[in-house]
């Protein structure tokens, strides 16, 4: 969504940076100029400056810089937008909706958060009344610490009584309202309506900037009836799309990188009490591709805990085959399958954070789990039942939408059957052999990496109005040193004339010896991996595709120089050398953000 201007000014001359600033770093007073430690790198005297007029902080040993905005986003994990929102609400601006339906629609949504809000506040209350007290000695019995309990704004639903209809009719809000928030249930026969959750101990669920849409509610006894409901889907909450503790994980997770989904409200609330706070879990359903490419923002590659019994090897299985067409370079789920019997929250209790600790340490690529689906069927002991396994887990691999991905996948897999039949007395030379699939993988990954920057270069040749665009991304990118020389001429002849056609930018380079070089670019062996780049493909769709890939390779540099600077720093216990790697660091996650945007 597109903010207006007028919004941006309006948030930065009403919210005073020092404020925001103040809530996570202690600041020393100068006049109209504040200083502390910087929030952006580790150290023990202050040369982290905060301007009030200016509205700009920047640190003199590190060089982060930025403005009210960047400071929520750098120190929240929040993406643009979801900064300028929760910054234009707190000092009580409104963001803009272009439409008169949208800006109703805003304001219905708008009262039901209100709703909602109000029946979770008593709900807590309720749980610190007599009639909660059973609930309440319910959670502690579980092991849940009265601050857990507070954290995670748990409650208590009576079985009895219409003390949330009136509670709520006393706040303004009508049936209808209350009706909609998924709080009463109105039957179908005309009788009055009823509240939706009765004698149920309550788990609220909020979004992604941590308001309360829905809630969870569980029975305590042995359930006759399921032992838990959750809210129907409302205006506010799609079951879907929202992942329970998600707000709160994503500071964690972005700090840490890590990301573990669980299968329970239950669960992930022990492991945030065990100090495992970047935990998530779906809302009684199996992941949905929304969810995961949610996790994908936060973390690379997921960790997904699994009961070890064989439904939950099963389920395992299944979240492994939807994962496979939206894998992307980089991106994947890893898996921790639990002792038979267990979930995070019962390992906890019998065995510590720090077994759990280790199982998610210990957990399994996709790539693994695949294979053991498969591979674990049956006896492959003959000729046709090995044939028939090579087909079932390539026919798994076709699954995989990305072409480099699939590609990677078709060789491990290769790798592996071929390993896993070669006879015992052959292990030896199984050990050469991998040698040389290690070698023949590097070949592969230059040969992708070098098609991919021939690539580049021919969507911009193919698409005159690209390169203007891309001129200046083009010199953050490495290119194989013959490329690099072929991508400055080119730049150089569109700096003369950006719309030069093929036969011409042919023309300029016959005869100049590098004539070879630029049909390598044009190959179809090229179109075939980046169908984008060739001349058919409409501007727009070529253009995206280039941002993705342009902005993946930026990405990938990023890391890498976070992992050197980081390493050699870590090496020489060099502090400037660690703020340049959290600067780097930062580099990435903004690049990982706009590829986030590009997505959406
Ligand atoms: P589990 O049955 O594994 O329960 O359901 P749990 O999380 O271990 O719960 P405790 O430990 O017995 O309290 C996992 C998740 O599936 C959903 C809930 O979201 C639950 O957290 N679920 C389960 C339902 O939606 N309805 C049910 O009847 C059961
Ligand atoms: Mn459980």
């Amino acid at each position: 969504m597109a903010f207006p201007n007028r919004l941006l000014e309006d948030i930065r001359a009403r919210v005073a940076l020092p404020d925001v600033v103040g809530k996570r770093v202690k600041l020393t007073r100068k006049g109209r100029e504040h200083s502390g430690l910087c929030p952006f790198h580790n150290e023990k005297t202050p040369s982290f400056t905060v301007s009030e007029d200016k509205g700009f902080y920047h640190c003199f040993g590190c060089g982060a810089h930025g403005d009210v905005i960047s400071f929520v986003m750098n120190t929240e994990g929040l993406s643009f937008p979801e900064a300028v929102e929760r910054l234009a609400a707190d000092a009580g601006l409104e963001v803009p909706v272009e439409t008169p339906e949208a800006r109703a629609e805003a304001e219905r949504r708008a009262d039901l958060y209100d709703v909602v809000e109000a029946a979770c506040v008593w709900f807590e209350t309720q749980l610190r009344e007599p009639a909660g007290q059973a609930a309440l000695d319910y959670l502690r019995g579980r092991g849940l610490r009265d601050e857990t309990i507070a954290q995670f704004r748990l409650g208590y639903a009576p079985d009895r009584g219409a003390g949330l209809s009136v509670m709520l009719k006393a706040k303004g809000a009508t049936e209808d309202q209350t009706v909609e928030a998924g709080l009463l249930r109105r039957p179908d026969d005309g009788r009055s309506p009823y509240p939706f959750f009765r004698d149920r101990v309550m788990f609220p669920i909020a979004d992604r900037r941590g308001r309360t849409i829905a809630f969870g509610g569980r029975l305590m006894g042995d359930a006759k009836a399921a032992k838990y409901v959750n809210s129907p889907d409302t205006p506010l909450f799609d079951k879907g799309r929202n992942l329970y503790n998600f707000g709160a994980a994503r500071q964690a997770s972005f700090d840490s990188g890590q990301l573990v989904v669980a299968e329970g409200y239950m669960d992930v609330i022990a492991l945030s009490q065990a100090g495992i706070t970047a935990a998530v879990a779906p809302l009684g359903t199996a992941l949905t591709e929304d969810q995961i490419r949610a996790l994908w923002r936060l973390a690379a590659e997921p960790v997904l805990c699994f009961d070890g019994d064989t439904a939950g090897q099963r389920a395992a299985g299944r979240a492994a085959e939807r994962v496979l067409p939206l894998l992307q370079p980089g991106k994947s789920l890893r898996f921790a399958l639990l002792p038979a019997g267990e979930d995070p929250d019962s390992l906890i209790g019998r065995q510590g954070a720090g077994a759990m600790r280790q199982l998610l340490e210990a957990a399994q690529p996709l790539s693994d789990v695949m294979w053991r689906l498969e591979a674990g069927a049956g006896p492959v002991d003959t000729p046709e039942r090995r044939a028939d396994l090579q087909a079932r887990l390539m026919k798994r691999v076709g699954e995989i939408a990305e072409p480099t991905v699939r590609e990677f996948y078709r060789d491990a897999i290769r790798d592996r059957l071929q390993a896993a039949f070669r006879p015992d007395g052959n292990r030896r030379r199984g050990v050469t052999a991998r040698g040389n699939s290690g070698a023949h993988i590097r070949n592969r990954i230059q040969q992708q990496n070098r098609r991919e920057q021939q690539a580049i270069l021919a969507a911009l040749i193919n698409h005159p109005p690209l390169r203007d665009i891309f001129d200046e991304r083009l010199a953050e990118i490495a290119f194989d040193p013959d490329l690099d020389n072929l991508r400055q001429q080119l730049q150089n002849l569109f700096a003369g004339s950006a719309d030069l056609d093929l036969a011409a930018i042919r023309a300029h380079f016959s005869n100049s010896g590098d004539e070879t070089l630029l049909d390598g670019v044009l190959d179809k062996q090229v179109l075939m991996l980046a169908p984008f780049a060739g001349p058919k493909t409409d501007v727009e769709d070529a253009q995206r595709a280039l941002e993705h890939l342009i902005g993946r390779r930026i990405q990938e540099r990023l890391r890498q120089e976070v992992v050197e600077l980081g390493r050699s720093a870590n090496a020489s216990a060099d502090e400037a050398g660690l703020a340049r790697a959290l600067a780097a660091k930062r580099d990435a996650m903004e690049t990982d953000r706009q590829l986030a945007d590009i997505d959406e």
